[in-house]
């Protein structure tokens, strides 16, 4: 069965808004679809995670333990998708790539979350991606896909829906110039993508249909990465 990496971002999982209904409508989805494709799931922290780390950095805590406490609040997004997915996924997320490879023998969706301090949970899924041979990985986030240049500043930014690996890691490199939201994949997790030439589809993940069709390898209305 062909293997899929699908990068979560806590800006669709919890974003304060119907997030209840929304994630038992993506449980229902991810548990469809992995009859088709082994999934690979893995949760970003997004505003909470954003919370905790600002006010931490208010009270002078070091940054390597202000990436602790967003590595706990991914953790805490995989458990909660792993109570919605009522066992079809592992309860405890993977803390390695060899960990998570072990717990697709058993489970038909495996979760994973932050690891270690410096990165982002962009970066987890690319290295998981090309540990476990994924054949692509879907990056559902806020935003419908990667824009020429933000579109809240640039109302005449287009959304761009097929790109090279190239092309993004110029783009992502751009935008991680200036501070902001702004950057749809991180920029060291699109180097490795353009390195093992592994396919990226970045979706809106709110839009269950468009992330459903990303999923499967199917056309989608967001931005594929490929040769
Ligand atoms: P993410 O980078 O995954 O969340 O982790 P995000 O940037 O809020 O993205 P979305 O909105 O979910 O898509 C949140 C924070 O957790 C720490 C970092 O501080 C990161 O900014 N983190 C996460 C790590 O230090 N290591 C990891 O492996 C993952």
């Amino acid at each position: 069965m062909e293997k899929v990496v699908v990068s979560l971002g806590g800006s669709v999982l919890v974003p304060g808004e119907e997030d209840a209904r929304f994630l038992r409508d993506l449980a229902g989805l991810l548990r469809a679809v992995s009859r088709h494709v082994r999934l690979f799931a893995v949760t970003g922290g997004g505003r909470v995670a954003r919370y905790y780390i600002e006010t931490g950095r208010e009270l002078g805590v070091p940054e390597r333990r202000l990436d602790e406490l967003g590595i706990g609040i991914t953790r805490m997004n995989a458990r909660l998708l792993g109570a919605a997915l009522k066992g079809r996924a592992n309860r405890e997320p993977a803390t390695s790539y060899a960990g998570a490879a072990r717990l697709a023998r058993r489970h038909a969706i495996v979760l994973m979350a932050g690891t270690r301090p410096g990165h982002t949970t962009d970066r987890v899924s690319a290295s998981l991606a090309r540990f476990v041979g994924a054949g692509r990985i879907v990056n559902a986030t806020s935003v419908d896909g990667v824009y020429t240049a933000d579109p809240r500043d640039h109302p005449d930014a287009r959304r761009l829906d097929r790109i090279t690996f190239e092309e993004l890691v110029r783009l992502t490199g751009e935008g991680h110039k200036a501070a902001g939201p702004n950057v749809v994949f991180d920029p060291v997790a699109a180097r490795i993508l353009a390195r093992d030439r592994i396919p990226l589809s970045v979706v809106r993940g709110r839009d269950l249909e468009a992330l459903e069709a990303a999923i499967l390898g199917r056309p989608f209305p967001g931005t594929l990465v490929s040769d």
